[in-house]
Order: C-alpha cells, then structure tokens, then sequence
C-alpha cells in the first residue's frame, strides 16, 4: 500500500512540475513578446497635419518643420489624454489639464507629460518616436 502511495505522489509531484515548467515558459515567452512591442518605435509620415494631433499614447504637435513629441500618458495616474477643449489637453479620468505643449495647468497631476525622443528618418519620410512604456 504505501508503494502504490509513494508511486502516486511521484505521478502527482511530476505532473505539477511539468505543469509548473510549461507556465514559466510562457510567461517568459509572453513577457518577452510584450517587451518587443513596447520597445518598437512609433512611425509616423512627416506630413502630419498641423497642430495637435493624437497617436495613442503619443502626442504629436507640429508647428511647420518643427515637432513636439510627448507622451499622452497622464501623469497622475496614467490614463491617456486624448481630447483638447479650449486649447488645453483633458485627461478623461479626473481632469487634468495641459497646455498644447504639454505643461500641466491644472490637477491632480503634479508634473508635466513627458517629452518623447524622436527623430526625423528623411529617407522614409518618417517621425520615428520611440514608444512610452
Ligand atoms: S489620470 Fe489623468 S487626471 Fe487622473
């Protein structure tokens, strides 16, 4: 009786083991993934329209040749801003407000959104903006 007892437990023990091994390995294979994606930078055409425009999580204002690039990630608690009133930026969650080049006017944030690196890839055409996380 307790051979065929241990030998259950061993059955059991493995399984839960394999099970465990194949979980780790997607989560590894899935983190991995994601990380990919966040590091892939945004491409946008060069010939944007002027002003103000929303790419997601990215904020873009042109002004002629020149471009502002931000991120449209709230600095309160991370919502993405995406719509204007009155010339400000609103975050929709709670109603922080920025101006158009993304200094904050008005809480409960308590810092600017954050400027974006970018460059002007003129082979392609392309703003290349490198992702927010
Ligand atoms: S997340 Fe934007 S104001 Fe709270």
């Amino acid at each position: 009786m307790d051979h065929r007892r241990r030998r259950f437990l061993r059955w059991v023990g493995g399984g839960l083991l394999v099970m465990l091994l194949v979980f780790f390995r997607s989560a590894v294979k899935g983190h991995r993934l994601y990380l990919k994606q966040q590091q892939k930078p945004l491409r946008l055409p060069l010939d944007l329209s002027e002003g103000l425009s929303f790419h997601g999580k990215v904020i873009v204002v042109r002004d002629g040749d020149e471009y502002h690039v931000f991120s449209a990630r709230c600095a309160h608690l991370g919502c993405i801003v995406d719509r204007t009133d009155k010339d400000t930026l609103v975050c929709p969650c709670h109603g922080s407000r920025y101006s158009l080049n993304g200094r904050l006017l008005q809480g409960p944030a308590t810092h600017d959104l954050v400027p974006l690196r970018f460059r002007i890839d003129s082979k392609e055409n392309s703003l290349v903006i490198e992702q927010p996380a």
